[in-house]
């Protein structure tokens, strides 16, 4: 029956294919047609019904409509699966549904030739067979390249941009399954294979393209992803077996001086789903405006980044990133293409602001709001014990830190430090203390406090701060934070949102304190971000995380290994991160949660640890809007219905194993 299902869907592609396109059949052979030969097919949409305010990018104007469908069908090519869009209240009609998702070594409906190769026609040429990065370091692909294998091996883990500038290539490696990686990465790789790779990924840069996408997938129960960068740290961009949209290629940018929506009048940015934060704050430097962005130089904006809540050097003043946003463009797991905004799809706009990347829908743009140029001072500063720093001294001083978190972010700053006593001595950075709205005067003058306390515990000589000052935000972010490394194989995070009340009890602080202090004492690395995404100014209701409002420290604590360890020893630092860390630091931050984005890839009750009270409303969303579960990643909003099957270290899912309904998994 699938395999019929099948062959009528195959059939009914290649006729619209010679209907789309006169070029496709030449001399008896099917030969690619080239965007320009399909376009005329989905550029049909151009000036249709949208509830759009901006103007939607001239790729987000080649989209299947109802119209377009009513079209096709009158031409004779009635129950096109791959078009149609299914009233989600009527499941499982029109739908493959199984307990697992399809693999591809389930011949009978993974798209074999005719079908993959119909689809790449329609997409214009844009479906990519996977080829991991590292394959040329290997035989198995046909490229094998010393020459290349050398630059991709120097580069690995200091250029992000490789990364995420391949159509397959994510950090989070270790849940992959590290099966195709340079010989520096691991030693002992003989072989390059997919792993949890996707089979194939679409090039994206038309709504279409995504559509298309979207039915295949949903049509045939396949496996489903979305990439945009890859730097998800819970590998939430990738799936064995899984059909890929792939993000990146929708770069487009527009700024509009004064833009109005609902109660909104001032300047904003439409950006394509795969604008990168280097991207986007240059467009904004270039208007002599500033948003509410990441850190992290080669992060998506638009992606994962906004979906997930979005934590920002600017947050103690603006909130988080989601809190900006007016609308999105986004294809929802239906097929259909949609505007949501507080007027559109207000409940999955809601849903959409923080509830979490590959859940809802697929978004092709935001328009989001731009703020004034503002200054910025910046202050570095580290210490390290040694002959002339003690212990006692180095957490005095961090110590002296903590004591006026709530100031500081009062007064608008976001400082970034992390701890460690990996080299057997403890070193603290400030990496660094980012105070936007002010001078180096100014940032002095607030951390004054802090630095007589140095100065009585002793340390004056051994701590010199480095200033600097900025007329704007892109160059002190610019000269801030460094180009990110990738991710390796040899860690863990977890993270935990510390609330204000813990500042306004001394007792409470000195519990915080010690449970930081207690990972860095147990062999762990804590990064912390002193920022309070609480404005003054209010923030709208949408599905960032309560914790957030109350936080004033976002801390993450990581567990690092060495290739040659032991799997047993690396099970039981795994097993601690999860397991002992975690719990000594929920127990000093009862009630509040953590950051989806940048979390315990294992956390426990995740749902309410990542949307606290929200998680209700989420998940009926998911069921009304994806009752199909098209849309899936670790930890994602329903994905508690589902399992991988095969695990890493223990206890940590496998993304290279086969994905099924919670309790009927065929391997345990
Ligand atoms: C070096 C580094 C720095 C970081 N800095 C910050 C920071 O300052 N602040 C902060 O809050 N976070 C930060 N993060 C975390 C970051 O927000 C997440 O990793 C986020 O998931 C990245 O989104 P992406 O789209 O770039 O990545 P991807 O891994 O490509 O995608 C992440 C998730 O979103 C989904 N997704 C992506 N695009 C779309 C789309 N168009 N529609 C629907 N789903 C989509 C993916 O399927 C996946 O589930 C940082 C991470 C790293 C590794
Ligand atoms: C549908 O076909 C009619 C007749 O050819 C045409 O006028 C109309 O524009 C088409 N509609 C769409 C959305 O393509
Ligand atoms: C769809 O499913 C419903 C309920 O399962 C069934 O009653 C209906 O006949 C189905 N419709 C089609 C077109 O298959
Ligand atoms: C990464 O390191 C290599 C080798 O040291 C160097 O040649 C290259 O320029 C570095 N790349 C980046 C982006 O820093
Ligand atoms: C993806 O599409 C873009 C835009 O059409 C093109 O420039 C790029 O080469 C494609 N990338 C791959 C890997 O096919
Ligand atoms: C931005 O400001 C600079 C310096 O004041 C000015 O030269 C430039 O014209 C401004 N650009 C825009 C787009 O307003
Ligand atoms: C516009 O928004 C309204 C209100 O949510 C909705 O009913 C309507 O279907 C939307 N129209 C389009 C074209 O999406
Ligand atoms: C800590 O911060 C410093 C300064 O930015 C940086 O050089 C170092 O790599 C960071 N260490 C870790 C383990 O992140
Ligand atoms: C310096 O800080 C104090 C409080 O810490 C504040 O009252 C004062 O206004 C600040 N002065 C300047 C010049 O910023």
């Amino acid at each position: 029956m699938f395999a019929s299902a099948l062959l009528r869907v195959s059939i009914q592609l290649l006729l619209l294919a010679s209907v789309l396109s006169q070029t496709i059949i030449v001399n008896n052979q099917v030969v690619p047609a080239d965007e320009s030969t399909i376009a005329p097919a989905f550029s049909l949409l151009e000036g249709s019904s949208s509830n759009s305010t901006a103007d939607l990018f001239p790729g987000e104007r080649r989209q299947l409509t109802d119209d377009v469908i009513a079209n096709l069908t009158s031409l004779g090519l009635t129950n096109m699966i791959l078009f149609n869009f299914p009233d989600p209240a009527i499941v499982p009609n029109g739908s493959i549904i199984g307990d697992c998702k399809t693999f591809p070594d389930d011949t009978v409906v993974f798209p074999g030739f005719i079908t993959s190769r119909v689809f790449d026609l329609l997409l214009g040429g844009k479906l990519i067979q996977t080829k991991p990065l590292a394959s040329p370091c290997y035989s198995e692909y046909g490229n094998q390249d010393a020459g290349k294998c050398a630059e991709i091996t120097a580069e690995w883990s200091n250029d992000s941009y490789i990364h995420t500038n391949d159509p397959t290539s994510i950090n989070a490696i270790l849940y992959q399954g590290t099966t195709c990686v340079p010989h520096t990465v691991n030693p002992y790789a003989e072989t390059c294979s997919l792993g949890a790779y996707p089979t194939i990924s679409v090039n994206a840069t038309t709504t279409a393209q995504v559509q298309l996408a979207i039915n295949l997938a949903r049509n045939l129960n396949l496996r489903l992803v979305i990439k945009n960068t890859g730097h998800d740290l819970s590998a939430k961009s990738t799936g064995a077996g899984a059909l890929s949209i792939w993000t990146h290629n929708m770069k487009d940018i527009q700024f509009y001086e004064d833009y109005e929506e609902g109660s909104y009048k001032g300047p904003a940015f439409k950006m394509g789903a795969g604008v990168q934060t280097f991207e986007a704050y240059q467009a904004a430097n270039k208007e002599n405006v500033t948003i509410v962005g990441p850190e992290g130089k080669t992060v998506g904006i638009t992606g994962g980044y906004i979906l997930g809540g979005g934590h920002s050097p600017l947050s103690s003043i603006y909130g988080m990133a989601a809190d900006h946003v007016l609308s999105m463009e986004v294809v929802t797991a239906d097929g259909r293409s949609i505007t949501a905004s507080e007027t559109s799809y207000p409940d999955l706009f809601w849903a959409l602001r923080g509830g979490g990347g590959s859940t809802y829908g697929v978004v092709t743009s935001m328009v989001i709001k731009a703020f004034p140029k503002m200054s910025v001072a910046t202050m570095t500063f580290s210490l390290t014990t040694g002959r002339t720093v003690s212990p006692d001294q180095f957490w005095q001083m961090v110590r002296a830190y903590f004591e006026d978190f709530i100031k500081y972010t009062d007064a608008g700053t976001y400082s970034y430090f992390n701890i460690s006593a990996l080299s057997g001595n403890y070193i603290f950075n400030m990496a660094p203390w980012f105070a936007p709205n002010m001078g180096i005067d100014e940032l002095k003058n607030l951390t004054a406090p802090f630095w007589k306390a140095v100065e009585d515990i002793g340390l004056t000589a051994d701590m010199q701060p480095v200033y600097h000052e900025y007329d704007n935000f892109y160059d002190a972010w610019d000269n801030s934070f460094p180009l990110e490394a990738w991710g390796s194989n040899l860690l863990r995070q977890g993270s935990r949102l510390f609330p204000r009340a813990n500042w306004q009890d001394p007792v409470k602080l000195s519990d915080t304190f010690q449970a930081i202090r207690y990972v860095v004492d147990s062999g762990g690395l804590v990064m912390g971000y002193n920022l309070a995404p609480n404005p003054k100014s209010g923030y709208p209701d949408n599905a960032v995380n309560p914790a957030w409002r109350e936080a004033v420290l976002h801390a993450i604590d990581a567990v690092t290994w060495t290739q040659d360890m032991y799997t047993e020893l690396i099970q039981i630092w795994s097993s601690v991160l999860t397991f002992d860390w975690g719990p000594v630091w929920r127990a000093a931050s009862p009630g509040s949660g953590a950051y989806l984005s940048e979390a315990d890839y294992i956390e426990p009750d995740f749902q309410h640890s990542f949307w606290g009270d929200k998680y209700e409303r989420l998940y009926q969303l998911k069921k009304e809007l994806d009752p199909w579960d098209v849309f899936y990643a670790q930890n994602a909003v329903g994905s508690e219905d589902w399992e991988m099957s095969g695990f890493v270290f223990g206890d940590l899912p496998s993304q290279n194993s086969k994905l099924c309904r919670k309790g009927t998994s065929p391997v345990h």
